[in-house]
């Protein structure tokens, strides 16, 4: 990004972490001008630590099991995350529900990423339960985290289609293939000051962003 300035990114993450890869790839390519400040994980055990060692980035565990409870663990994460000088907290395959206290610290400064077309469900086994509705379409959503669980603003989206035979597996494979695309793109816009949330809601090149952007009809 030839020495331009870069948003410095805490990506906090739960398990394999490849949505943590594909930012970290776009930000080595120069694709978006964020940098990973460290990559933090609530286990020890989660397998995306390993592979931020393996890209060379700083890492830290937080593991959660190992605080006396919630107030703790998350005084500690956060702790972590501001020492580590990052602007914006990237949550990426985080599997914990946050305090509104916690929210409210980062809020403008926290991107969720959720596997289904929010507000299309919320919470846990979305590819279990968008094949037993029979949906014909599923996909993934960024949002700005606030208080409420997989609630904030959403600012972008992609779709997939469900195919006849899709198993819970398939079609979470298609619909990670997006999230590796959208993530970037929508961090990228933050980095370069398009995407931002006031209290009014979120803005989009200087316009309020009236329904999520939908990938594929983005600039
Ligand atoms: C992703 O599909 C993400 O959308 C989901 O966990 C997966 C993590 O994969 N997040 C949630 O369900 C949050 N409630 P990854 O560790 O390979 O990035």
């Amino acid at each position: 990004m030839n020495g331009a300035p870069t948003l410095a990114l805490a990506i906090v993450i739960s398990g394999r972490g490849s949505n943590m890869v594909a930012i970290a790839q776009a930000c080595a390519r120069g694709q978006i001008g964020a940098r990973v400040a460290r990559v933090i994980a609530d286990r020890r055990d989660a397998g995306g630590l390993a592979l931020a060692q393996q890209l060379g980035l700083e890492v830290s565990a937080v593991p959660a099991r190992e605080y006396a409870g919630r107030a703790d663990f998350e005084a500690a994460l956060r702790t972590t995350i501001d020492a580590s000088g990052a602007q914006l907290v990237v949550l990426a395959g985080f599997m914990r529900i946050l305090s509104p206290e916690f929210t409210r610290h980062y809020a403008g400064r926290m991107l969720n990423i959720h596997p289904s077309l929010l507000p299309k469900y919320p919470g846990l086994h979305t590819h279990e339960r968008a094949l037993a509705a029979q949906e014909r379409e599923h996909g993934a959503s960024v949002h700005f985290v606030t208080g409420e669980l997989d609630a904030g603003p959403v600012v972008l989206q992609a779709r997939v289609p469900v195919l006849p035979g899709d198993t819970a597996e398939s079609l979470s494979a298609r619909v990670q293939q997006q999230e590796h695309i959208i993530y970037p793109r929508a961090i990228g816009w933050i980095a370069a000051g398009r995407l931002r949330l006031t209290d009014d809601g979120p803005r989009f090149d200087s316009r309020p962003l009236q329904q999520p952007m939908l990938e594929g009809q983005t600039t």
